[in-house]
Protein backbone atom coordinates (compact mmCIF):
# COMPACT_ATOMS: atom_id res chain seq x y z
CA UNK A 1 0.00 0.00 0.00
CA UNK A 2 0.80 3.43 -0.52
CA UNK A 3 2.94 5.20 2.28
CA UNK A 4 4.63 7.93 3.22
CA UNK A 5 6.78 9.02 6.60
CA UNK A 6 6.17 12.14 8.15
CA UNK A 7 9.59 13.45 7.54
CA UNK A 8 9.31 12.91 4.23
CA UNK A 9 5.90 14.53 3.56
CA UNK A 10 7.92 17.59 5.79
CA UNK A 11 10.31 17.65 3.16
CA UNK A 12 8.18 17.40 0.10
CA UNK A 13 5.81 19.82 0.96
CA UNK A 14 8.88 22.41 2.08
CA UNK A 15 7.54 22.32 5.82
CA UNK A 16 8.90 21.67 8.95
CA UNK A 17 8.20 18.64 10.12
CA UNK A 18 6.81 19.83 13.19
CA UNK A 19 4.19 21.55 11.30
CA UNK A 20 3.34 18.19 10.07
CA UNK A 21 3.26 16.64 13.41
CA UNK A 22 1.06 19.58 14.32
CA UNK A 23 -1.21 19.70 11.64
CA UNK A 24 -1.98 15.49 12.40
CA UNK A 25 -2.51 16.50 16.14
CA UNK A 26 -5.59 19.10 15.10
CA UNK A 27 -6.58 15.95 12.75
CA UNK A 28 -6.63 13.76 15.99
CA UNK A 29 -3.32 11.86 15.46
CA UNK A 30 -0.52 11.53 17.75
CA UNK A 31 2.58 10.82 15.62
CA UNK A 32 6.44 11.32 15.94
CA UNK A 33 8.52 12.33 13.20
CA UNK A 34 9.24 8.66 11.62
CA UNK A 35 5.74 7.39 12.03
CA UNK A 36 4.79 6.39 8.75
CA UNK A 37 1.16 7.81 6.36
CA UNK A 38 -1.10 5.99 4.73
CA UNK A 39 -2.21 7.99 1.34
CA UNK A 40 -5.51 9.01 2.23
CA UNK A 41 -4.01 10.87 5.61
CA UNK A 42 -1.01 12.11 3.35
CA UNK A 43 -3.30 13.76 1.06
CA UNK A 44 -5.60 15.19 3.71
CA UNK A 45 -2.45 16.70 5.94
CA UNK A 46 -1.01 18.60 2.56
CA UNK A 47 -4.42 20.15 1.70
CA UNK A 48 -4.80 21.09 5.28
CA UNK A 49 -1.41 22.96 4.84
CA UNK A 50 -2.50 24.62 1.97
CA UNK A 51 -0.94 22.57 -1.23
CA UNK A 52 -2.15 20.75 -3.66
CA UNK A 53 -2.04 16.77 -3.14
CA UNK A 54 -1.79 14.69 -6.08
CA UNK A 55 -0.89 11.12 -6.45
CA UNK A 56 1.03 10.43 -9.43
CA UNK A 57 1.85 6.50 -9.10
CA UNK A 58 1.67 3.85 -6.78
CA UNK A 59 3.45 3.85 -4.06
CA UNK A 60 4.60 7.53 -4.80
CA UNK A 61 2.55 10.38 -3.50
CA UNK A 62 3.40 14.22 -4.82
CA UNK A 63 2.33 17.29 -3.16
CA UNK A 64 1.04 20.24 -4.78
CA UNK A 65 3.62 23.22 -5.73
CA UNK A 66 3.97 26.30 -3.46
CA UNK A 67 5.61 28.89 -5.46
CA UNK A 68 9.02 27.85 -4.15
CA UNK A 69 8.73 24.61 -5.42
CA UNK A 70 7.52 25.66 -9.03
CA UNK A 71 10.32 25.53 -11.53
CA UNK A 72 12.77 28.71 -11.51
CA UNK A 73 11.78 29.21 -15.64
CA UNK A 74 8.20 29.20 -14.70
CA UNK A 75 8.12 31.89 -12.56
CA UNK A 76 7.31 35.38 -14.15
CA UNK A 77 7.01 38.58 -12.59
CA UNK A 78 3.74 39.75 -10.70
CA UNK A 79 2.30 42.49 -8.77
CA UNK A 80 3.12 43.75 -5.69
CA UNK A 81 0.20 43.24 -3.42
CA UNK A 82 0.00 46.27 -0.91
CA UNK A 83 -2.28 47.16 2.41
CA UNK A 84 -2.32 50.78 3.91
CA UNK A 85 -1.92 50.91 8.03
CA UNK A 86 -2.13 54.31 9.89
CA UNK A 87 -3.94 55.82 12.66
CA UNK A 88 -7.05 56.78 12.82
CA UNK A 89 -7.66 59.88 10.52
CA UNK A 90 -4.44 59.82 8.68
CA UNK A 91 -5.81 59.34 5.67
CA UNK A 92 -5.78 55.94 4.83
CA UNK A 93 -8.68 56.22 3.19
CA UNK A 94 -8.24 59.56 1.05
CA UNK A 95 -4.96 57.63 -0.27
CA UNK A 96 -6.23 54.84 -1.00
CA UNK A 97 -8.89 56.70 -3.10
CA UNK A 98 -6.53 59.01 -4.09
CA UNK A 99 -4.27 56.18 -6.15
CA UNK A 100 -7.19 54.43 -7.43
CA UNK A 101 -7.93 57.33 -9.28
CA UNK A 102 -4.09 57.31 -10.59
CA UNK A 103 -4.86 54.21 -13.10
CA UNK A 104 -4.67 54.93 -16.58
CA UNK A 105 -8.63 54.05 -17.09
CA UNK A 106 -9.71 56.08 -13.99
CA UNK A 107 -11.06 58.52 -16.45
CA UNK A 108 -12.89 56.69 -18.77
CA UNK A 109 -16.84 57.30 -18.91
CA UNK A 110 -17.59 56.75 -14.89
CA UNK A 111 -14.73 56.49 -13.85
CA UNK A 112 -14.13 53.46 -11.62
CA UNK A 113 -16.63 52.18 -9.00
CA UNK A 114 -14.88 49.95 -6.84
CA UNK A 115 -17.00 47.56 -5.03
CA UNK A 116 -14.64 44.86 -3.81
CA UNK A 117 -12.31 45.00 -1.05
CA UNK A 118 -8.99 44.88 -3.39
CA UNK A 119 -8.29 46.85 -6.29
CA UNK A 120 -5.33 46.90 -9.08
CA UNK A 121 -4.30 50.38 -10.52
CA UNK A 122 -2.52 50.00 -14.16
CA UNK A 123 -0.04 52.59 -14.16
CA UNK A 124 0.50 54.36 -17.75
CA UNK A 125 4.15 52.33 -17.65
CA UNK A 126 2.15 49.59 -17.83
CA UNK A 127 3.32 47.69 -14.14
CA UNK A 128 0.23 47.32 -11.83
CA UNK A 129 0.24 47.57 -8.08
CA UNK A 130 -2.61 45.72 -5.94
CA UNK A 131 -4.41 47.81 -3.38
CA UNK A 132 -5.75 45.63 -0.31
CA UNK A 133 -8.53 47.97 1.27
CA UNK A 134 -8.38 45.89 4.58
CA UNK A 135 -10.44 47.68 7.10
CA UNK A 136 -7.42 48.23 9.34
CA UNK A 137 -5.25 46.56 11.46
CA UNK A 138 -7.59 44.01 12.99
CA UNK A 139 -8.19 42.32 9.17
CA UNK A 140 -4.49 42.35 8.92
CA UNK A 141 -4.31 40.77 12.34
CA UNK A 142 -6.96 38.24 11.74
CA UNK A 143 -5.64 37.47 8.47
CA UNK A 144 -2.39 36.63 9.93
CA UNK A 145 -3.22 34.46 12.52
CA UNK A 146 -5.23 32.48 9.98
CA UNK A 147 -1.88 31.84 8.62
CA UNK A 148 -2.67 34.06 5.62
CA UNK A 149 0.40 35.90 3.97
CA UNK A 150 -0.70 37.98 1.26
CA UNK A 151 0.75 41.40 1.60
CA UNK A 152 4.23 42.15 0.35
CA UNK A 153 4.57 45.97 1.49
CA UNK A 154 2.79 47.72 4.04
CA UNK A 155 2.16 51.75 3.32
CA UNK A 156 2.58 53.50 6.78
CA UNK A 157 0.74 56.73 6.59
CA UNK A 158 1.33 59.17 9.07
CA UNK A 159 -0.29 62.58 8.86
CA UNK A 160 2.32 65.23 8.69
CA UNK A 161 0.41 67.95 11.09
CA UNK A 162 -0.44 64.98 13.84
CA UNK A 163 2.75 62.89 13.92
CA UNK A 164 3.61 59.32 15.61
CA UNK A 165 0.04 57.71 17.53
CA UNK A 166 -0.54 54.97 18.94
CA UNK A 167 -2.00 53.12 15.87
CA UNK A 168 1.04 54.31 14.15
CA UNK A 169 3.17 52.26 16.46
CA UNK A 170 0.49 49.33 16.38
CA UNK A 171 0.68 49.32 12.37
CA UNK A 172 4.79 48.94 13.15
CA UNK A 173 4.76 46.27 14.85
CA UNK A 174 2.47 44.43 12.68
CA UNK A 175 4.64 44.89 10.13
CA UNK A 176 7.57 43.80 11.90
CA UNK A 177 5.96 41.13 13.11
CA UNK A 178 4.78 39.97 9.67
CA UNK A 179 8.55 40.64 8.34
CA UNK A 180 6.39 42.72 5.53
CA UNK A 181 8.34 45.70 4.55
CA UNK A 182 7.05 49.45 5.15
CA UNK A 183 7.12 52.39 2.81
CA UNK A 184 6.65 55.49 4.98
CA UNK A 185 3.55 58.13 2.87
CA UNK A 186 3.96 61.30 5.04
CA UNK A 187 0.20 62.48 4.04
CA UNK A 188 -1.26 65.90 4.34
CA UNK A 189 1.90 68.12 3.81
CA UNK A 190 -0.86 70.29 2.40
CA UNK A 191 -1.78 71.38 5.65
CA UNK A 192 -0.07 74.59 7.52
CA UNK A 193 0.85 72.82 10.58
CA UNK A 194 2.31 69.58 8.49
CA UNK A 195 6.27 68.83 9.52
CA UNK A 196 7.60 65.74 7.37
CA UNK A 197 11.27 66.15 8.77
CA UNK A 198 9.78 65.89 12.11
CA UNK A 199 8.20 62.46 11.40
CA UNK A 200 10.78 60.89 10.53
CA UNK A 201 12.81 61.90 13.28
CA UNK A 202 9.86 60.63 15.34
CA UNK A 203 9.97 57.08 13.30
CA UNK A 204 13.95 56.74 14.62
CA UNK A 205 11.89 55.81 18.53
CA UNK A 206 10.35 53.29 16.96
CA UNK A 207 13.28 51.97 15.03
CA UNK A 208 12.05 52.81 11.44
CA UNK A 209 14.85 54.33 10.02
CA UNK A 210 13.86 55.98 6.69
CA UNK A 211 16.81 56.75 4.08
CA UNK A 212 17.18 60.50 5.57
CA UNK A 213 18.43 58.65 8.29
CA UNK A 214 20.43 56.14 6.65
CA UNK A 215 18.02 53.85 7.30
CA UNK A 216 16.54 51.51 4.03
CA UNK A 217 12.91 52.26 4.90
CA UNK A 218 12.10 54.97 1.80
CA UNK A 219 9.81 58.13 2.79
CA UNK A 220 7.31 59.73 0.47
CA UNK A 221 5.75 62.90 1.19
CA UNK A 222 2.29 63.19 -0.37
CA UNK A 223 -0.97 64.93 -0.03
CA UNK A 224 -4.46 62.54 -0.93
CA UNK A 225 -6.16 65.93 -0.64
CA UNK A 226 -4.61 67.93 -3.45
CA UNK A 227 -2.53 64.29 -4.80
CA UNK A 228 0.85 65.29 -4.20
CA UNK A 229 3.59 62.71 -5.26
CA UNK A 230 1.15 60.23 -5.65
CA UNK A 231 3.50 58.70 -8.46
CA UNK A 232 6.46 59.11 -6.06
CA UNK A 233 4.73 57.08 -3.50
CA UNK A 234 3.98 54.32 -6.49
CA UNK A 235 7.73 54.09 -7.73
CA UNK A 236 8.54 54.04 -4.43
CA UNK A 237 6.53 50.77 -4.15
CA UNK A 238 7.85 49.69 -7.03
CA UNK A 239 11.24 49.70 -5.97
CA UNK A 240 10.29 48.02 -3.11
CA UNK A 241 8.51 45.02 -5.32
CA UNK A 242 11.84 44.76 -7.74
CA UNK A 243 13.90 44.60 -4.28
CA UNK A 244 11.35 41.58 -3.42
CA UNK A 245 11.45 39.81 -6.40
CA UNK A 246 7.89 38.66 -6.78
CA UNK A 247 7.54 36.20 -9.16
CA UNK A 248 4.63 33.33 -9.52
CA UNK A 249 4.14 30.71 -11.46
CA UNK A 250 0.82 31.55 -13.46
CA UNK A 251 0.02 28.51 -15.22
CA UNK A 252 -0.66 26.14 -12.74
CA UNK A 253 -4.27 25.30 -10.63
CA UNK A 254 -4.74 28.44 -8.49
CA UNK A 255 -4.02 28.83 -5.13
CA UNK A 256 -4.84 32.03 -2.61
CA UNK A 257 -6.21 33.48 0.11
CA UNK A 258 -10.06 34.73 0.89
CA UNK A 259 -10.10 38.16 1.75
CA UNK A 260 -13.49 38.99 1.90
CA UNK A 261 -16.50 36.85 1.97
CA UNK A 262 -20.59 37.71 2.22
CA UNK A 263 -23.67 36.54 1.49
CA UNK A 264 -25.30 38.05 -0.87
CA UNK A 265 -28.83 38.21 -0.95
CA UNK A 266 -29.42 38.61 -5.03
CA UNK A 267 -26.11 36.35 -6.15
CA UNK A 268 -25.35 34.20 -3.17
CA UNK A 269 -22.38 33.29 -2.03
CA UNK A 270 -19.61 35.53 -2.76
CA UNK A 271 -16.14 35.70 -1.79
CA UNK A 272 -13.52 38.23 -2.61
CA UNK A 273 -10.56 36.51 -3.49
CA UNK A 274 -6.46 37.10 -3.92
CA UNK A 275 -5.18 34.72 -6.32
CA UNK A 276 -1.31 34.09 -5.49
CA UNK A 277 -0.44 31.42 -7.45
CA UNK A 278 -1.44 30.30 -10.78
CA UNK A 279 -4.65 30.91 -12.49
CA UNK A 280 -8.23 30.80 -11.47
CA UNK A 281 -10.96 30.28 -14.47
CA UNK A 282 -14.48 30.21 -14.78
CA UNK A 283 -15.45 26.75 -14.47
CA UNK A 284 -12.89 25.67 -11.95
CA UNK A 285 -13.85 23.84 -9.10
CA UNK A 286 -12.49 25.66 -5.96
CA UNK A 287 -12.18 24.64 -1.86
CA UNK A 288 -11.92 27.43 0.83
CA UNK A 289 -12.07 25.91 4.13
CA UNK A 290 -14.77 23.71 4.39
CA UNK A 291 -17.01 25.21 1.54
CA UNK A 292 -16.42 24.29 -2.15
CA UNK A 293 -17.86 24.92 -5.45
CA UNK A 294 -17.92 25.22 -9.34
CA UNK A 295 -16.54 28.69 -10.17
CA UNK A 296 -19.53 30.23 -12.21
CA UNK A 297 -18.22 34.02 -12.31
CA UNK A 298 -15.76 35.74 -11.69
CA UNK A 299 -15.71 39.77 -11.60
CA UNK A 300 -13.09 42.10 -11.41
CA UNK A 301 -12.69 45.25 -9.48
CA UNK A 302 -14.35 47.14 -12.19
CA UNK A 303 -17.68 45.02 -11.72
CA UNK A 304 -16.70 43.24 -14.82
CA UNK A 305 -17.41 39.55 -15.79
CA UNK A 306 -13.85 38.48 -16.77
CA UNK A 307 -12.64 34.36 -17.91
CA UNK A 308 -9.50 34.52 -16.02
CA UNK A 309 -7.61 35.65 -12.79
CA UNK A 310 -3.39 35.94 -13.03
CA UNK A 311 -1.46 35.95 -9.45
CA UNK A 312 -2.07 39.15 -7.68
CA UNK A 313 -5.76 39.60 -9.53
CA UNK A 314 -8.17 40.40 -6.78
CA UNK A 315 -11.39 38.95 -8.25
CA UNK A 316 -14.86 37.99 -6.96
CA UNK A 317 -16.36 33.94 -6.87
CA UNK A 318 -19.41 33.19 -7.37
CA UNK A 319 -20.59 29.90 -7.09
CA UNK A 320 -20.00 27.99 -3.73
CA UNK A 321 -21.40 26.29 -1.81
CA UNK A 322 -20.87 28.62 1.30
CA UNK A 323 -18.97 31.55 2.91
CA UNK A 324 -15.64 30.76 3.76
CA UNK A 325 -13.81 33.16 5.98
CA UNK A 326 -11.60 35.69 5.66
CA UNK A 327 -7.96 34.68 5.70
CA UNK A 328 -9.18 30.99 4.19
CA UNK A 329 -6.71 29.56 1.90
CA UNK A 330 -8.01 28.47 -1.39
CA UNK A 331 -7.11 26.23 -4.00
CA UNK A 332 -8.14 24.57 -7.51
CA UNK A 333 -8.93 20.93 -7.50
CA UNK A 334 -9.29 18.33 -10.43
CA UNK A 335 -12.82 16.70 -9.71
CA UNK A 336 -15.99 17.65 -7.61
CA UNK A 337 -15.74 14.66 -5.80
CA UNK A 338 -12.53 15.55 -4.28
CA UNK A 339 -13.69 19.04 -3.85
CA UNK A 340 -16.31 17.86 -1.50
CA UNK A 341 -14.28 15.44 -0.16
CA UNK A 342 -11.76 17.70 1.31
CA UNK A 343 -14.61 20.10 2.16
CA UNK A 344 -16.31 17.27 4.36
CA UNK A 345 -13.34 16.29 6.02
CA UNK A 346 -12.77 19.93 7.29
CA UNK A 347 -16.18 20.36 8.21
CA UNK A 348 -16.42 17.13 10.29
CA UNK A 349 -13.14 18.35 11.59
CA UNK A 350 -14.86 22.02 12.95
CA UNK A 351 -17.79 20.30 13.88
CA UNK A 352 -15.92 17.66 16.00
CA UNK A 353 -13.40 20.79 17.68
CA UNK A 354 -17.24 22.42 18.70
CA UNK A 355 -18.57 19.43 20.10
CA UNK A 356 -15.12 18.37 22.17
CA UNK A 357 -15.27 22.01 23.43
CA UNK A 358 -18.81 22.06 24.40
CA UNK A 359 -18.72 18.86 25.91
CA UNK A 360 -15.27 19.11 28.27
CA UNK A 361 -14.88 23.00 28.43
CA UNK A 362 -10.97 22.19 28.65
CA UNK A 363 -10.57 23.32 25.17
CA UNK A 364 -10.22 20.86 22.40
CA UNK A 365 -6.91 19.25 21.21
CA UNK A 366 -5.45 22.11 19.51
CA UNK A 367 -5.91 24.74 22.19
CA UNK A 368 -4.48 22.62 25.25
CA UNK A 369 -1.18 22.35 22.95
CA UNK A 370 -1.16 26.27 21.66
P1 LIG B 1 -10.22 56.11 9.45
O1 LIG B 1 -10.71 55.20 8.38
O2 LIG B 1 -11.32 56.74 10.26
O3 LIG B 1 -9.15 55.54 10.32
O4 LIG B 1 -9.54 57.39 8.74
P2 LIG B 1 -8.59 57.37 7.48
O5 LIG B 1 -7.18 57.14 7.90
O6 LIG B 1 -9.14 56.52 6.43
O7 LIG B 1 -8.64 58.91 7.06
P3 LIG B 1 -9.54 59.58 5.94
O8 LIG B 1 -9.04 59.26 4.60
O9 LIG B 1 -10.97 59.30 6.23
O10 LIG B 1 -9.19 61.10 6.21
C1 LIG B 1 -9.45 61.72 7.44
C2 LIG B 1 -9.61 63.21 7.23
O11 LIG B 1 -8.39 63.76 6.77
C3 LIG B 1 -10.66 63.56 6.17
O12 LIG B 1 -11.34 64.71 6.58
C4 LIG B 1 -9.82 63.85 4.94
O13 LIG B 1 -10.44 64.74 4.06
C5 LIG B 1 -8.57 64.44 5.54
N1 LIG B 1 -7.39 64.25 4.71
C6 LIG B 1 -6.94 63.07 4.20
N2 LIG B 1 -5.84 63.25 3.47
C7 LIG B 1 -5.56 64.59 3.52
C8 LIG B 1 -4.54 65.42 2.95
O14 LIG B 1 -3.63 64.97 2.26
N3 LIG B 1 -4.60 66.74 3.26
C9 LIG B 1 -5.58 67.27 4.01
N4 LIG B 1 -5.55 68.58 4.24
N5 LIG B 1 -6.57 66.53 4.54
C10 LIG B 1 -6.56 65.20 4.31
MG1 LIG C 1 -10.72 55.08 6.48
Amino acid sequence: PESISVQDLANRMSERGADVIRTLMKMGQLVTINHTLDADTAELVVSEMGHTPKRVAEGDIEVGLGADQDAPEALQSRPPVVTIMGHVDHGKTSLLDALRATDVAAHEAGGITQHIGAYQVNLPSGQKITFLDTPGHEAFTAMRARGAKVTDIVVLVVAADDGIMPQTIEAIAHAKAAHVPMIVAINKIDKPGADASRVRQALLQHEVQVEEFGGDVQSVEVSALKKTNLDKLEEAILLQAELLDLKANPERAAEGTIVEAKLDPGRGSVATVLVQRGTLHTGDVFVAGAVWGRVRRLVDDRNNSVEVAGPAFPVEVLGLNGTPEAGDEFHVVDTESRAREIAEYRARRDRQAQLAKAAGGRGTLEEMLA
